[in-house]
């Protein structure tokens, strides 16, 4: 062997950039987003009236519902034009390709229709067969003057018959100009009962707050904190060769299983132009009286980590025994975990699995549950700093599903599931109570 071909296979060999997935496992890919169209002709209509424009269509988030028939959700929002369809489901074409459906179905996704569903970022599946989404009724995101077309509303629908079980159209007096609801946490009170007792917790990214919703009653508040809004050392983003800045606020959020005594929740939460964690209780959220007129009657209970994360995390999402709160490291390309009975710092966070390849912007993040009750860390990745920059590549893949058993990903880590009643600690899952000044 020559020294030039030693040489050169030094130089091709893998290297510590470039990293490959142990765990996670893609389920589906797209270089283009495909939907299930009627008919080739109706395809042909809906390019020639410019509402479905190929190449326009980036997928955000995803949920799977695996109890009855297996369904899968894929998120559109309209940041740009030609979405034909905003919330669908995976459907796979007679020579196997994934294609998205819409959901319900065709008739709820007429751009401009506030009777339908406009533009969604995420949705949630709670754990009595119901689909909570958030509607943004936003459309152009991207361009210099974004356009609320619709109120912003959330809708549940029942999973087993696709029938609308509510429509809260959100309240301009819980708004704010600049406000865009890109995720949602259903919060259901009473699991084992008549699932009635229901909040949502919805992140507002650009208005810097987050939005409760008492579904039962129809009634909604806004409540701000400091540590909605975005980092500003952590605005800039450098991912994989492409740099932009977004002063993004609140994006991640995630609940715990109920501890203690009372069976509160943690809300647990953060910007996306951040590189810290915070928490407050469910509890807290649910009273309206804490945040009377837009203010914080309560800011000395929301808390902030001291330590940090390596890089911006867009979604998290937790295990349901608690030990395991899950959330991207965008600069690494990697999913990591992190136990909240331990301080959130650097020795703390667990790097579970990375892939320079298929994980490059984790846009969503969920625990899911089969039917056998084994957990199941589900991910979508849409390259979004390509989007952002405007380099989407469309002869390679940009999109994926990916998932990974959660025993298998903290195998061995702090985050690894322990009895399941050593959860609850007495009044404050942290060790450090700190706030950020
Ligand atoms: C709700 O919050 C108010 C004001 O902070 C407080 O006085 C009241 O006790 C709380 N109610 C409950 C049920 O916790």
């Amino acid at each position: 062997m020559s020294v030039l071909s030693i040489l050169l296979l030094t130089f091709l060999a893998p290297t510590n950039s470039t990293r490959a997935a142990r765990l996670l496992e893609v389920l589906y890919e797209w270089k283009d987003i495909e939907f299930a169209f009627p008919s080739p002709y109706a395809r042909e209509v809906l390019i020639k009236t410019r509402a479905y424009i190929p190449g326009n269509s980036f997928p955000i988030d995803v949920d799977a519902w695996l109890q009855g028939e297996d369904q899968v959700f894929v998120t559109i929002p309209r940041a740009k034009p030609g979405v034909p369809s905003t919330l669908n489901t995976v459907v796979t074409s007679e020579n196997g390709k994934p294609l998205l459906l819409p959901y319900p179905d065709w008739s709820w996704h007429r751009e401009g229709d506030c009777d339908g569903i406009t533009s969604v970022f995420r949705v949630q599946i709670d754990q009595c067969g119901r689909l909570w989404v958030v509607d943004s009724g936003t459309v152009n995101i991207f361009a210099t003057v974004r356009k609320r077309i619709c109120q912003p509303q959330l809708l549940v629908f029942n999973l087993k018959n696709k029938k609308l079980l509510l429509r809260y159209r959100i309240p301009d007096s819980v708004l704010e100009p600049h406000s865009l609801l890109t995720t949602v946490v259903a919060d259901v009170l009473d699991v084992n009962g008549r699932c009635r007792e229901a909040f949502a917790y919805i992140a507002d990214v650009t208005g810097y707050g987050l939005i409760v919703v008492d579904a039962h009653r129809e009634k909604s508040w806004r409540v701000v904190s400091n540590y909605f809004y975005a980092y500003p050392l952590h605005g800039h983003f450098e991912l994989n060769n492409e740099e932009f800045d977004l002063m993004d606020g609140v994006i991640g959020l995630a609940l715990s299983p109920p501890q203690n005594d009372k069976k509160d929740k943690t809300l647990y939460f953060h910007s996306l132009a951040s590189v810290r964690e915070s928490w407050v209780s469910a509890a807290l959220l649910r009273n309206e009286s804490n945040f009377p007129d837009f203010s914080n009657a309560v800011a000395d209970k929301f808390f902030v980590s001291q330590g940090t994360r390596a890089g911006q995390s867009a979604p998290s999402a937790m295990n349901a025994e608690g030990s395991a709160l899950f959330f991207s490291v965008m600069t690494k390309n990697s999913l990591n975990c992190w136990n909240p009975k331990l301080p959130y710092n650097e020795n703390n966070i667990v790097e579970v699995d990375r892939d320079d390849i298929t994980f490059q912007f984790a846009s969503g993040l969920k625990v899911i549950r089969d039917r056998s009750g084994v957990e199941w860390v589900w991910a979508l990745t849409c390259r979004f700093q390509n989007i952002m920059v405007e380099k989407v590549n469309k002869e390679e893949v940009n999109y994926r599903i990916l998932m990974a058993p959660v025993a298998e990903l903290v195998k061995g880590t702090s985050c690894a599931a322990q009895r399941s009643s050593s959860y609850a600690t007495p009044s404050n899952p942290i060790a450090h109570k700190t706030r950020y000044r």
